[in-house]
């Protein structure tokens, strides 16, 4: 059991809450639910104070979004953190988990720090602290700094010294307040799809990514703890099944699970990349980079949405596209898969494989939310999704899983990427026009679990 995060806490098997909620009985009496955000998709303010430009300013003002959106606005976070803090009071989350902009601190991603940047992130953790939660704030949630992306990002090796300094002038600052830090969210995924490097880059840059960020990653954690005392440190993985669309496809399956679920994992947890891909890691790893990647950390951050269905694309660049999804399979309106035995699995998976505490710092549905006639958001749908996925979690700590925490994805509606803010996953719903908050059906829910979950 890795230091400082190691409490015991027997399960609440006295639990039995009202039908209407998933069975919790198997969780553990100190278990933490929250929420998630990321600073992009919620903040806003992209020129205000300094900020220097990210890679999805760029991506936004070349079009790439959908409906031409950006994240300018956004849900102007950056001015209502006190609304939505207030929102957090209201849910009863012991836990908010935030990510800092980099480039809104560092705005050419090194150099000379942006301190009324930095003052910003002061006024946001005081206000969570006085609402009695705690900050679990996330390094990088995907804004590189426009300026590090121009000298190729994380394809360069210097990458992990750019992170590392800023890591450091991040823990420096905050520390005194915050000990909870994830290092990445989801590696995988801006490396597998091009945010790593602008996009359409080749296998060989690929391989030299994912390097350098489990490079930072280690790096990270060493700036880490160097700095704040009793922090817990861990990653963040979106890790899930993935499964042949036809038998035909199991090869591709197998490489897009190395790739999607280990590539990050395995060597930052048990210092060693999975077998299927050591050979194209090899050229791009010096003497000792191992040992600096797999530094001790406290616990394993879990996005998990659903199963990936994968079919075999000899033209793709790893051999490997999305596939068909089996026929009858429960979807979101957005196309995700509804499969809380997935989750379940995956729980026991990482909990086995990892042997970490285990938090989910991401679950959540994505629909098409929209206020009736009376001005109530009802989304009942959203309110099963949860209910099924936090039983199957239930399920996965019944069957041994170490799990201490589950946090909603996310607080508010906001930019959902290359989506812009056509799909929405808050509790809360955000009218984009006025800005307005409302919370949905599904936010008085959750806010009515915790209540008795805690109780
Ligand atoms: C995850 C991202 C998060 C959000 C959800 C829906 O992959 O980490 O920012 O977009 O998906």
């Amino acid at each position: 059991m890795p230091a400082g995060d190691g409490s015991s806490s027997s399960a609440g098997a006295d639990r039995t809450l009202a039908p209407e909620y998933p069975p919790i009985a198997a969780l553990r009496r100190d278990f933490i639910w929250g929420v998630s955000t990321s600073s992009f998709q919620i903040e806003g303010a992209t020129r205000e104070d300094g900020r220097g430009p990210s890679i999805w300013d760029t991506r936004c003002q070349r079009g790439e979004i959908a409906n031409h959106d950006t994240g300018d606005v956004a849900c102007d976070h950056y001015h209502r953190y006190p609304d939505d803090v207030a929102l957090m009071q209201r849910l009863g989350i012991q836990a908010y988990r935030f990510s800092v902009a980099w480039p809104r601190v560092l705005p050419q991603g090194r150099g000379a720090p942006n301190e009324p940047g930095l003052a910003f992130y002061d006024r946001l953790i005081d206000a969570i602290l006085a609402a009695g939660i705690e900050p679990w704030l996330c390094l990088y949630h995907w804004d590189l700094p426009q300026a590090l992306d121009d000298l190729g990002g994380w394809a360069n090796r210097d990458s992990a010294k750019w992170f590392a300094d800023y890591v450091a002038l991040v823990a420096a600052r905050y520390g005194d307040r915050v000990k909870r830090f994830a290092t990445f969210n989801e590696p995988s995924i801006f490396t597998l799809f091009g945010q790593a490097t602008g996009g359409g880059a080749g296998v060989d840059t690929l391989h030299r990514s994912i390097h350098h960020v489990n490079l930072a990653h280690g790096a990270a954690v060493d700036a880490v703890r160097a700095r704040v005392p009793g922090s817990l440190i861990g990653a963040i993985h979106n890790y899930q099944p993935c499964l042949p669309s036809t038998a035909a496809d199991a090869q591709a399956a197998r490489i897009c699970e190395t790739y999607w679920n280990r590539a990050f994992p395995d060597p930052q947890c048990l210092g060693t990349y999975p077998e299927l891909m050591r050979a194209a890691m090899a050229p791009h790893m010096q003497a000792g980079d191992l040992e600096r990647i797999h530094r001790p950390i406290d616990w394993f951050g879990l996005n998990h949405y659903g199963a990936t269905y994968v079919k075999a694309q000899a033209n793709a660049r790893l051999g490997w596209d999305f596939g068909e999804k089996p026929p009858g399979l429960a979807l979101t309106p957005i196309g995700w898969p509804i499969d809380p035995q997935a989750f379940r699995d995956t729980l026991l998976t990482v909990a086995r494989d990892y042997a970490l505490p285990v938090y989910v710092l991401e679950n959540g549905f994505g629909g098409f939310d929209k206020p009736d006639s009376t001005g109530t958001v009802v989304d009942n749908d959203r309110i099963a999704f949860l209910r099924a996925y936090i039983g199957g979690m239930n399920e996965a700590a019944s069957a041994g899983a170490d799990i201490r925490g589950y946090f909603v994805w996310s607080l508010l509606d906001n930019f959902e990427w290359e989506s812009g803010y056509g799909v929405r996953f808050g509790l809360t719903y955000v009218d984009y026009p006025t800005l307005k908050r409302t919370p949905k059906s599904s936010f008085h829910w959750y806010r009515d679990l915790i209540k008795a979950a805690r109780s």
